[in-house]
């Protein structure tokens, strides 16, 4: 028997043929003619399929036990279906319950529960509609990623997790250690990271960039996708300890042609996902954000608004808006600010592009004017902040000039100033938040439903 997943029963097969599908009873409805109605599913598409299963078909003697949770296998002939809801169902001919699921104790019942109740069980909530749609959007998404740099001819690189440099030199890293914390609590000396398992003090990535950069500077376009990690203490809907990012590097960029890579692969990535997970957008508009298919589309249909960080200021300054963080040439932008530069100012996504020297890390390249750097966000409705990147620094003397500003040690990063010294190129990239682009395509408030297990302070469950 050919074993199909679901999503391709209810797509391609025909009335007459019999299939076998495995998956887990989201509900069970007994007639009172003595047969029943199992629904099925298996997480391959949204929906799950509806069997007709009659009181003489072997198995039935447990269909008391099939409920909400358990898994079964059914073979069955497809049907065109009496309901309104689907194109097909099955008449079951055989039905295996294959695990219980104790329904006092199920804790996935019928009823809607809250997505903070849903992140304490985390290890069942990818079988609710939501989470099994965040799923597959994730892996579209990724798929997506993957094909727009493949078919411009870039280069996947994998870049170390475990490192020794700060790439956005803002101390927000976790240590990656073998000392003993037991005894190093006991000892007031000073931490001798000689004897650690690397010899120095090592660290978990807030970034594949600088490595990108290698990259990108001997066989040409390149990016990474992987995951970064970052201490910051930020109990924020935005905020993730651990978090997927996507970073190109292409040397001989400036920062137009590094925005406009940035425009064109959002778009794609969007346009893919709207394509191919029609039934999961749909889903999202209309239980999740009423909106997400409009600004959707919005996103994919117009030019981003592009304007440099001082004509944001003044537009901030002249809106007459209340804020809760006051607005001020030199100062970050904070997400009040970015939202109304993009969902009520501009209605699109906006990049900004050359900000303060002050606000920005080391490696971004500096402007003749010595204030600004070569700096560009990508701000998008709801989210905020999803692309950060810039034109990179190719001048070696600037470069240091620029580390010992940042008060970084210009020795601990003597292969990424190399890359100046021999054969230096203006080269520019960018690094995407994967999972602010799943809040951004599903509607989800919380980035926290946005990856399967969260890591935020406090919890790393799972
Ligand atoms: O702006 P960021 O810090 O830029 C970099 O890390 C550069 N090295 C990228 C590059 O040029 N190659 O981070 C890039 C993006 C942000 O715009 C945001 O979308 C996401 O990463 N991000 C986070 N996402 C979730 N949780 C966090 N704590 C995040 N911090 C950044
Ligand atoms: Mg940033």
């Amino acid at each position: 028997m050919k074993r199909t997943r679901i999503a391709t029963v209810l797509q391609d097969s025909q009335p007459g043929e019999v299939v076998n599908v495995r998956g887990w009873v989201r509900t069970r409805r007994d007639s009172k003619q003595g047969f029943s109605f199992v629904e099925v599913y298996d997480g391959s598409g949204f929906h799950g399929i509806q069997a007709v299963v009659d009181g003489n078909v072997p198995g039935y003697e447990h269909i008391k036990e099939v409920t909400t949770g358990a898994s079964v296998s059914i073979v069955g002939e497809v049907k065109a279906s009496q309901g309104q809801k689907q194109r097909i169902e099955l008449l079951a001919q055989d039905l295996k319950l294959i695990g219980k699921a104790d329904a006092e104790h199920y804790p996935l019942q019928k009823k809607q529960h809250s997505f903070e109740f849903l992140r304490e069980i985390a290890h069942l909530r990818p079988r609710t509609n939501t989470f099994g749609a965040i799923a597959r959007i994730r892996n579209t998404a990724a798929a997506a990623i993957h094909e727009f740099f493949q078919e411009r001819g870039f280069l996947y690189i994998h870049t170390p997790i475990i490192t020794t440099s700060d790439c956005e030199g803002a101390g927000q890293m976790f240590s990656v250690t073998t000392l003993d914390l037991h005894k190093l609590a006991k000892s007031n000396s000073e931490v001798d990271f000689s004897h650690d398992f690397f010899g120095k003090h090592a660290s978990l990535t807030v970034s594949g960039q600088l490595e990108g950069e290698i990259f990108a500077c001997s066989v040409g376009e390149c990016y990474t996708f992987g995951p970064t990690f970052r201490a910051e203490n930020s109990n924020t809907t935005r905020h993730l300890a651990e978090f997927w990012m996507v970073e190109p590097e292409m040397p001989f960029y400036d920062l137009n042609d590094n925005m406009e890579l940035a425009e064109s692969f959002i778009k794609h990535v969007i346009g893919r996902i709207l394509e191919r997970r029609a039934d999961d957008m749909q889903f999202f508009n209309e239980r999740i954000d009423t909106t997400v298919l409009d600004t959707l589309q919005n996103i994919v249909g117009h030019d981003f608004i592009r304007l440099s960080y001082t004509e944001a200021i003044d537009i901030l300054t002249q809106s007459g808006q209340k804020w809760d963080y006051p607005i001020e040439w030199g100062g970050a932008l904070q997400s009040e600010h970015e939202r109304y530069l993009t969902e009520k100012h501009f209605k699109q996504p906006v990049i900004l592009y050359d900000y303060p020297r002050t606000l920005k890390p080391f490696y971004m390249r500096c402007n003749e004017d010595g204030k600004t750097v070569r700096a560009m966000d990508v701000l998008v409705p709801r989210v905020g902040e999803i692309i950060g990147g810039s034109q990179r620094e190719e001048r070696i003397d600037m470069l240091e000039l620029r580390l010992k500003e940042c008060g970084l040690d210009p020795a601990t990063y003597w292969w990424y100033a190399d890359l100046r010294r021999y054969g230096t190129v203006p080269h520019a990239g960018f690094g995407l938040g994967f999972e602010r682009l799943i809040q951004l395509v599903t509607g989800m408030v919380n980035i926290r439903d946005c990856i399967p297990f969260h890591r935020t302070p406090k919890s790393a469950d799972f």
